[in-house]
């Protein structure tokens, strides 16, 4: 079992983003507690740092983003910066485009990505949480958008990861009241999809990780593809890459490894070729 890091093999922002790597699982933890994980805009450029080398490392298979402490996943942008970075729509667009850059990242992301989440999941927390491909969260979590409490729009792609998981009337409902809602509740709207008693949150998120990690990567690289491409629009859709990656996937040794474990009863042992 994979333990919650307790040091990095790597660190950015002072400290304040996390890195490592164990058993083809990469980790990044929002490290920031005292402020319940609030993202600096330096947190969203080490994000992106530690996105990027967990991309090209080959023995990474998925990665897990977490939070530090036992209070917070994310508490969203950090407030404290807004009135130097955010302070009028022209500023906004700057620091927009920094923390963009991150977030793109994340969604065009060729690895699985898991967001395990403690406590306050808030914000730009959400929209880290949606942009993953799987949520599990703590039975203590608790989830909300408070734009409208601080006077900011949440933005066009937060927005469309929202509706496409809850659907448009809660996800007016959370952006108009700025309410937030337990686990329990985004459970059953489909914002989350495990909820796990907050002591074995990270033995079950690490379980579906070593999982994940132990399986075809070529595989699961068509299943993100085709899903990514499912949830375009039709004219949209890049059906050709669909059709590459089955090929290739057809073609693998992995595939082949497979089907001769099968037949052997023997665990496969899967190289991603
Ligand atoms: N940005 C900057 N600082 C933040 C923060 C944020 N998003 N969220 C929390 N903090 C800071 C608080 O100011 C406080 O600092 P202090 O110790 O210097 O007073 C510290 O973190 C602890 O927060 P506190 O409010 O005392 O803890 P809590 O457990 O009672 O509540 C939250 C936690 C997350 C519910 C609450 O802090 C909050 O609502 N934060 C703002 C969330 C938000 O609006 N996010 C959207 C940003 S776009």
């Amino acid at each position: 079992m994979l333990d919650v890091p307790k040091s990095a093999d790597k660190s950015y922002a002072d400290g304040k983003i996390l890195q490592s790597v164990a058993d083809g699982v990469g980790v990044i933890t929002f490290n920031n507690p005292d402020k319940r994980n609030a993202m600096s805009i330096e947190m969203w450029d080490g994000l992106g740092s530690a996105l990027i080398e967990l991309r090209d490392d080959p023995a990474v298979r998925v990665v897990i983003m977490t939070g530090g402490g036992d209070k917070a996943f994310m508490s969203g942008a950090d407030i404290s910066q807004f009135e130097k970075n955010r302070h009028n729509a022209q500023a906004s667009e700057e620091y927009g485009k920094r923390s963009d850059a991150q977030r793109a990242l994340l969604a065009h992301y060729p690895k699985p990505t898991i967001a395990c989440i403690r406590g306050f999941c808030l914000g730009g927390g959400m929209q880290i949480a949606m942009l993953s491909d799987i949520r599990i969260a703590a039975e203590n979590s608790q989830f909300g958008i408070p734009a409208a409490k601080l006077g900011i729009a949440y933005g066009y792609e937060g927005l469309n990861h929202l509706v496409s998981l809850v659907g448009p009337s809660w996800a007016r409902l959370l952006l108009y009241t700025g309410m937030r809602i337990d686990s329990a509740e985004a459970l059953r709207i489909g914002l989350v999809d495990r909820v796990i008693p907050d002591a074995e949150l990270w033995d079950a998120t690490s379980e579906i990780a070593r999982t994940i990690s132990g399986n075809a990567p070529l595989a699961i690289q068509a299943a993100k593809i085709t899903i990514a491409q499912v949830l375009r629009d039709p004219d949209q859709r890049d059906m050709a890459a669909i059709k590459a990656i089955g090929t290739a996937c057809m073609d693998s040794e992995d595939f082949r490894e497979g089907r001769r474990a099968f037949m052997d009863k023997r665990k496969p042992r899967f190289t991603g070729r």
